[in-house]
């Protein structure tokens, strides 16, 4: 469905897409992820063929995005970063008329847009006037106005930024239903971590114009971090023997263990140690957040502040 080689996009010095080779076959969705300024926005924009490339190629379901840009953008929706339909009319006429101007017939674009309110909950507010949605459904009508020529392919940037977590987590869930409903492949991206794990299947994280990282969120996880857990005891002696038991780093009265799927094989561990008379007074189970993998990458934090891991503090 998208197939680039050295893409790249310079604005005179800056190098805001410095050579990006990537791949996306039909029915995936992809999330681009990288803090601001990473170059994602401007690889959307070279996909929609919105603005040209400095170099290298692109084609979009099967078409050069410079050479045949009309059959790209019949073939693709997309909703740019703080896009926003017109403000003075009813939701379902915006929907009709961005219908008729892809070609459609006043029919067709009618039921389409039918059906788009319908499967975008947006039954009560398409016959309101737009300037009058909250935030969330205007997001939503937002998507439905890229979806309604039924595109095969659907870019999002950053689709759920500035919705408050209720809003996010309905708007998650009506791209994934529409995504299972029409087969659409849809690339989005998002500054929202938990966001990019637990919709994408496939994360590509950028920094820098580049491609740093491009995997299954779990397996970026797993080979760049890992699942750890951290012991406590009441005596340094108990952690020594208790590193012995696992053949685990200690540092005083702590024992830190790499350990895949810890939160299941966790009890196991503490049974062990108890059995070989090391019982544990306090453990830690630490999963790698795809912030922990990005920190590993780059050596910095996407997440501004704030601790990067989430933990569970349990005493035993
Ligand atoms: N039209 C432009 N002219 C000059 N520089 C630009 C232009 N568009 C983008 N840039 C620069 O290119 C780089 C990449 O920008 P881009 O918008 O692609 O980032 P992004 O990853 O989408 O960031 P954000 O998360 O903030 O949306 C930035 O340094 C930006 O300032
Ligand atoms: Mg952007």
């Amino acid at each position: 469905m998208i197939e680039t080689r050295g893409l790249t996009k310079h604005f005179k010095d800056v190098r805001a897409v410095d050579g990006i080779d990537v791949t996306v076959r039909a029915g995936e969705l992809v999330a681009l992820l990288g803090p601001n300024g990473a170059g994602k926005s401007t690889t959307l924009r070279m996909l929609t063929t919105l603005i040209p490339p400095t170099s290298g190629t692109a084609t979009v379901a099967g078409f050069d995005v410079v050479r045949r840009q009309r059959e790209v953008r019949l073939r693709i929706g997309y909703i740019g970063q703080g896009n926003g339909a017109g403000h003075s009319q009813r939701g379902r006429d915006e929907l009709i008329s961005q219908g008729r101007a892809y070609g459609m017939s006043v029919r067709d674009a009618r039921a389409r847009a039918a059906e788009l309110i319908e499967s975008l909950g947006l039954a009560e507010v398409a016959d309101r006037r737009v300037s009058s949605l909250s935030g969330g459904q205007r997001r939503r009508l937002d998507i439905a106005m890229g979806l309604i020529h039924a595109p095969e392919l659907l870019f999002l940037d950053e689709p759920s930024t500035g919705l408050d977590p209720q809003n996010r987590a309905n708007l998650q869930e009506h791209i994934l239903a529409l995504r299972a409903r029409h087969e659409t492949t849809i690339v989005l991206t998002t500054h929202y971590l938990d966001e990019a794990d637990s919709m994408a299947e496939r994360v590509i994280v950028i920094d820098h114009g580049r491609i740093i990282a491009d995997d299954t969120p779990q397996r970026l996880k797993d080979e760049h971090v890992g699942d750890r857990i951290l012991l406590g005891f009441d005596a340094e002696t108990d952690a020594a023997g208790a590193a012995g038991v696992l053949r685990a780093e200690r540092q005083g009265k702590q024992v830190l263990l790499h350990l895949p799927d810890a939160p299941r094989r966790a009890p196991v561990v503490l049974e062990d140690l108890r059995a070989a008379g090391y019982p544990a007074a306090e453990i830690e189970v630490t999963r790698p957040t795809l912030d922990d993998v990005f920190l590993h990458l780059t050596g910095r934090s996407l997440r501004e502040g704030g601790a990067a891991t989430d933990k569970e503090l349990v005493e035993v």
